[in-house]
């Protein structure tokens, strides 16, 4: 099973993403069978390393995003990956116009599919260190439901 996690730039939610579900992941017993990564709709932050304001907000609850560099999500991704997970409606409609006709993946918005009580994960890009906070409070949430469907799924 592989898991794509999409924003923007790639730098600030859709690491959080990545790093917040593969912790979970292993915790859980099952990050060798689950495969997990993230992408940026966006080219202007490809081979950066998350945000510095992402990468604090994520050590101080014990997610280690350093490793990360930001990628350019592909039409390929749609062949390789099971899941792709859209951090907001603006990259789920980018995403819909590169899907291919065929391809495996499944494509969805991350919060929605797990029924938080909002749909999209703001962008903490322009925001003060409130917002990176909210970033994680809703991707924690979502990701506790995630690995359950991700058991089931096995
Ligand atoms: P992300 O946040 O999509 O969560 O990585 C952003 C990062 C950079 C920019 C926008 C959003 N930017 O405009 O450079």
């Amino acid at each position: 099973m592989r898991v794509l996690f999409v924003c923007l730039g790639n730098i600030c939610r859709s690491p959080t993403a990545e790093g917040v579900l593969r912790h979970k992941l292993r915790q859980a017993g099952l990050a060798d069978q689950i495969e997990v990564a993230s992408a940026g709709t966006g080219d202007w932050h490809v081979g950066k390393a998350p945000d510095k304001r992402s990468q604090a907000a994520a050590r101080e609850r014990g997610y280690d995003l350093s490793a990360q560099r930001a990628q350019q999500v592909t039409r390929a991704d749609f062949s390789r990956y099971d899941l792709i997970l859209a951090m907001d409606n603006s990259n789920l409609r980018n995403l819909k116009a590169l899907q291919p006709a065929k391809g495996r993946a499944e494509l969805d918005l991350f919060l929605r599919r797990y029924q938080s009580e909002r749909d999209e994960v703001p962008d903490p890009y322009y925001d003060g260190d409130q917002g990176f906070e909210q970033v994680l409070d809703l991707i924690e949430r979502a990701s506790d439901l995630l690995v359950v469907e991700l058991k089931g799924r096995l």
